[in-house]
């Protein structure tokens, strides 16, 4: 089994970080110095990913605009003598090959994923969702596909988080393979603590194989009245053999402020032309807090 398609469901109304939101998509916002799809779609790219589908909708035709050439930009930055700025201009269009399909009504992540049907044939495919940022030394989705491929089966990305935060996430129910691999044995979207099937939760990324499809399309609305991904999983895992990765790295959720505000501190502090300088404004703040 070889993964060669991904798909970054981005067709959400982004309403936790409202007003900001309204009319830019939340997956343009700019962490540091590029938005955060760029982030999202580099990682697909440096796990091997060739073809990438982005699930949008009619508020979101920045995305497709950011990933194409702008020739008038580009022919002023050379004018200019602006190299590097040129260079990164170009490298943003030219980093995979995307595609784009819009998701008519918010019925919800499932929703969304059946929408890329005819994209993905009879291939499986990764899923990267276009609001969560990994910063991890191996890409993440990589390591979910290393196991995908090893084991023929479909792939969850999880890590362990604390039982009072589980309710935001679906807990997985897990048996142990080897080490940081696991069986998935069943699934529930948005758990209570006493209702949880274990600490780990599904953290945006998956390997999913094409018998989702017919699953996502029978399903009945879940959680919040939406058509759940969960649901679809828990469905294939009871048909299919499928795994769960505990996956090296750290994940940020942009979609919402604190996260959002976590991910830029760290990225700005890493990035060559604000680490410094943004160390010193903070040790400075923290003196006067
Ligand atoms: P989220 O629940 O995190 O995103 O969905 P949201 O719906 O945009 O956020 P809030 O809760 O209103 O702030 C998880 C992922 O699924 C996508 C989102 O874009 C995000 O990547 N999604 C969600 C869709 O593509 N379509 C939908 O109908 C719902």
């Amino acid at each position: 089994m070889k993964v060669r398609k991904a798909i970054i469901p981005a067709a959400g109304l982004g309403t936790r970080m409202l007003p900001a939101t309204k009319t830019v998509p939340k997956e343009m916002l700019p962490m540091v110095d590029k938005p955060v799809i760029q982030y999202i779609i580099e990682e697909a790219v440096a796990s091997g990913i060739e073809d990438i589908l982005i699930v949008t909708n009619r508020a979101k035709s920045a995305m497709d605009d950011y990933f194409d050439y702008y020739p008038e930009l580009e022919e002023r930055l050379d004018r200019a003598g602006k190299e590097k700025e040129l260079a990164e201009v170009r490298r943003a269009a030219d980093l995979a090959n995307i595609f784009y399909v819009r998701q008519k009504e918010t019925k919800g992540l499932g929703h969304a994923i059946g929408r890329a049907r005819h994209f993905v044939g009879n291939e499986p495919f990764a899923v990267l969702l276009g609001d969560d940022i990994m910063r991890a030394e191996k890409p993440v989705i990589g390591q979910l596909i290393r196991a995908a491929e090893a084991y023929s089966a479909p792939v969850v990305g999880i890590q362990r988080v604390d039982p009072e935060q589980i309710s935001k996430y679906s807990s997985v129910k897990i048996l142990p393979k080897e080490d940081r691999i696991y069986g998935v044995a069943d699934m529930n979207e948005k758990p209570t603590k006493s209702e949880r099937l274990s600490d780990y939760a599904i953290l945006g990324r998956y390997v999913l194989t094409p018998e989702i499809f017919d699953i996502l399309e029978n399903l009945k609305p879940g959680f919040g009245g939406e058509i759940q991904l969960t649901d679809g999983l828990r469905e294939l895992c009871k048909r299919r053999n499928m795994m769960a990765v505990d996956f090296e790295g750290r994940r940020y959720d942009t979609g919402n402020l604190r996260g959002f505000l976590e991910a830029t501190i760290d990225f700005a502090l890493e990035h060559p032309e604000t680490g410094a300088w943004l160390k010193r404004f903070l040790k400075d703040k923290a003196e006067i807090l």
